[in-house]
């Protein structure tokens, strides 16, 4: 399609009822296909080598690291019973020094911030060693539920001497390196991380989801079904989904600015879900758009077609930005004006270029939400009658929802409310709740890593 006016611009991120369940019908596909395939090369699907949600009733101590896309989280977690913890946690962000550099430097890094943990929360465990889990938000084929192999990594990181090698070895490497007395007991991406937590505190949650950074999806599937997993007999198996990297099959309903973003990023044609929805990627969506259409005269047209310099930085537009701009829907817009002029030092803009720039943020931001609310969908359908009963109106069924689009970004949950009401209709969708899951990486590996060092599996 060739985009030739600003509401061409707007509509190419407006999708169909045929699109939407396009994005449901090849996201299933991909979902069944990922259960059989042993191909590596194929990150969907990775079983967890966890069986059972918590019970809620679990207790102890813990250590567990939370290492995400932007920050690295170290946390003491105390699982009390009852549902309840109490978390003491500390956040640092990963510089771009850190993910780009070697495995060495970054697993020295995060054990130094482990030894700072342990300093600051003075846990005196005598001589024993300490049982960490760790959240890893990353694709790990696992062969043990504290064992993994790295498969890739998006979001930015280029590790050298990382992938293909165990992350229990590298994590514990790095520990011994710096004398920290801590054994990994657990390895789980973020997705089953938030699945398994808010299940502790919420035990109709069926599905856990990340939207941050990046996004993907946990869920609880048959094992009989899972004709991959090689291990020890069970009945279910908690799946990481890697969702992010679902799409192959031309069905994602990609602008030229999505194609861009793919063609230029550090990894191309990988995760090119993630990258029409998560928030490493929205902002530089509407950058992307904002600058053709700035050349083409369609919106600052008082900038005759010369794009500022600032503009035309890659990720200078924060998704944050949109954040502030869907924020303010009074008729004016005036947060539109107060974001260009302070973070791009461009001003003059009318009230109409301020309401065009809000309608073609509001469009890509609500394309997020309906596209991952299709991605709930296909889960949903896929587990309906085994772990999720969407028929049963006695059933309920919570999807626990972590990450800061979901969390900060103005009325994400509602959008994907409606968009589930479409799709599933209302008496289904009546049936399912989406609830923030904070902090679910940290609460998570504690919980798998009590469970796995007690010689069960959650
Ligand atoms: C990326 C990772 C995935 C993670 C997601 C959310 O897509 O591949 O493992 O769960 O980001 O953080």
């Amino acid at each position: 399609m060739t985009i030739s006016t600003f509401q061409d611009t707007v509509n190419a991120f407006v999708l169909s009822k045929k699109q939407v369940q396009k994005i449901i019908d090849g996201l299933t596909e991909e979902l069944v296909e990922g259960l059989s395939t042993k191909d590596l090369k194929n990150i969907t699907q990775q079983p967890s080598f966890i069986t059972h949600l918590p019970t809620g009733k679990e207790t102890g101590l813990y250590l567990a690291i939370d290492m995400g896309g932007t920050n690295l989280r170290t946390a003491a977690v105390h699982l009390l019973g009852d549902g309840q913890v109490g978390v003491t946690m500390e956040k640092h962000e990963i510089t771009q020094e850190l993910k780009t550099g070697t495995g060495e430097a970054m697993f020295d890094w995060i054990a130094d911030c482990t030894a700072t943990l342990l300093k600051n929360v003075a846990v005196d465990m005598g001589d024993s060693q300490l049982h960490m889990g760790v959240t890893f938000s990353f694709a790990l084929h696992q062969t043990a539920v504290n064992r993994g192999k790295v498969l890739a990594m998006g979001k930015g990181f280029d590790l050298s001497n990382v992938m293909g090698k165990d992350l229990k070895d590298l994590m514990e490497d790095g520990f011994k390196r710096k004398n920290v007395p801590v054994v990994v007991s657990a390895i789980i991406n973020d997705t089953v991380g938030t699945l398994v937590s808010h299940a502790y505190v919420s035990p109709s949650t069926k599905i856990g989801v990340i939207l941050a950074t990046g996004t993907n999806a946990a869920y609880i599937e048959r094992a009989c079904e899972v004709s991959k997993y090689e291990g020890p007999s069970c009945d279910q198996m908690i799946l990481n989904t890697e969702w992010d990297a679902m799409g192959k099959a031309a069905y994602l309903p990609q602008t030229q600015y999505d194609k861009d973003i793919d063609a230029f990023s550090l990894v191309p044609k990988f995760q090119e879900f993630e990258k029409m929805v998560s928030g490493l990627y929205l902002g530089e969506l509407f950058r992307r758009a904002l600058v053709d259409l700035i050349e083409r005269r369609a919106l600052f047209e008082f900038l005759d077609g010369q794009v500022p310099e600032l503009l035309t930085v890659e990720k200078s537009f924060k998704t944050l930005f949109m954040s502030t701009i869907e924020s303010d829907n009074s008729s004016e817009h005036a947060a539109v004006a107060r974001v260009f002029k302070t973070s791009f030092a461009i001003e003059g803009l009318s009230t109409k270029d301020c309401s065009k720039v809000y309608e073609l943020v509001h469009a890509i931001g609500q394309r997020s939400a309906v596209m991952v609310a299709a991605a709930c969908t296909a889960l949903l359908y896929k587990a309906n009658g085994s772990s999720v009963h969407l028929d049963d109106p006695s059933e309920i069924t919570t999807i626990g929802i972590d990450g800061s689009v979901f969390e900060k970004y103005p009325h994400f949950s509602r959008s994907m409310m409606n968009a589930l009401t479409q799709i599933l209709g209302a008496d289904r969708a009546s049936r399912v709740r989406l609830e923030l899951a904070r902090d679910g990486g940290c609460i998570g590996a504690a919980l798998v890593a009590m469970v796995s060092q007690r010689g069960g599996a959650v």
